[in-house]
């Protein structure tokens, strides 16, 4: 089912009031904006769970044609954000700290910095700030003197930081508490516990002749939770060997599990269940089995 549209009209107040601010100042807000007034990140906002506030960079440059960006000195391609606009709109705002600037040099944005940035919601400034940069690069007077830090959405050069923005933005929004439907599905999916994500099916049962795992459809609670976490695991062994190496790899029963897993792939006991019991008879509903922890 799709998740409703986001309201339309004024935000009311949140029930406790907002419980994340960002701030995320850019030379393009529109862009950031569009974005994030629709689907997930409008909801949360219009429930007053996100308090997202987005700055004009030019609205504090003060010659007549609003520039923002000079030529680099030394020489060099491309243009370089000045540093007059951006402490003047940042000193205005007085946003939450930490303020972070966008940039592909920064620390790599995973997901214990994403709880990291949701934190910042309880500290006293009550969220955290991003700045985009923009052309060739920003002034360094700004990364020296003004940001708390430079984070980065990956190995890459986008030529800006607006849409790392909106992956920080989205990345952290649902995981604030109210914004899933389900208090679980943020915890439950890919790197939730270090871990990629199970697989998951929905209706149709068998679709061009694929079939979803007949331990899906049993509604034994107990064997699709072995069984998701056991593709979960052996998902991530195969895909993702560094992230069980930076858990401390697997536990016994872990190991038991995936071995238990693949025993039953190679007899074709069972079409993915780790140990093929099928107690309970075919459940109607795809989430009939859902959200067994
Ligand atoms: N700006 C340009 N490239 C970027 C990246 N990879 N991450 C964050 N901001 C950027």
């Amino acid at each position: 089912m799709n998740p409703p549209a986001a309201p339309v009209g004024p935000r009311p107040p949140g029930p406790s009031g907002p419980r994340l601010r960002v701030d995320v100042f850019t030379i393009f807000p529109p862009l950031v904006e569009n974005y994030c007034a629709g689907s997930l990140l409008g909801r949360a906002r219009h429930l007053g769970l996100l308090d997202l506030r987005i700055h004009d960079l030019r609205s504090a440059a003060t010659d007549p044609r609003r520039s923002v960006d000079d030529t680099p000195f030394g020489g060099g391609a491309g243009m370089v954000l000045a540093p007059g606009p951006i402490f003047g709109a940042v000193e205005l705002a007085s946003p939450p700290r930490p303020l972070l600037l966008l940039a592909p040099g920064g620390r790599r944005l995973e997901q214990p910095v994403v709880e990291e940035l949701v934190a910042t919601g309880s500290s006293p400034s009550g969220g955290f700030s991003l700045l985009c940069g923009r052309y060739e690069g920003v002034d360094q007077r700004v990364s020296d003197h003004l940001v708390d830090g430079e984070l980065s959405i990956g190995d890459y050069v986008l030529a800006g930081g607006e849409a790392a923005a909106i992956v920080v933005v989205e990345a952290v929004t649902r995981l604030l508490p109210g914004v899933m439907g389900n208090a679980d599905s943020a915890a439950e999916e890919s790197f939730g516990a270090g871990l990629l994500e199970y697989p998951q099916y929905t209706r149709p049962a068998e679709f061009r002749g694929w079939e979803v795992p007949e331990v899906l459809r049993t509604g034994d609670h107990g064997a699709i939770a072995r069984w998701r976490r056991a593709m979960a695991l052996r998902r991530t062994q195969d895909r993702r060997p560094d992230l069980l190496a930076s858990r401390g790899g697997l536990s016994e029963e872990e190991r038991h599990l995936v071995d238990d897993l693949a025993d039953d792939l190679a007899d074709g006991r069972t079409d993915g269940g780790p140990d093929g019991r099928t107690d309970g008879g075919p459940a109607d509903d795809p989430a009939d089995g859902d959200r067994v922890s």
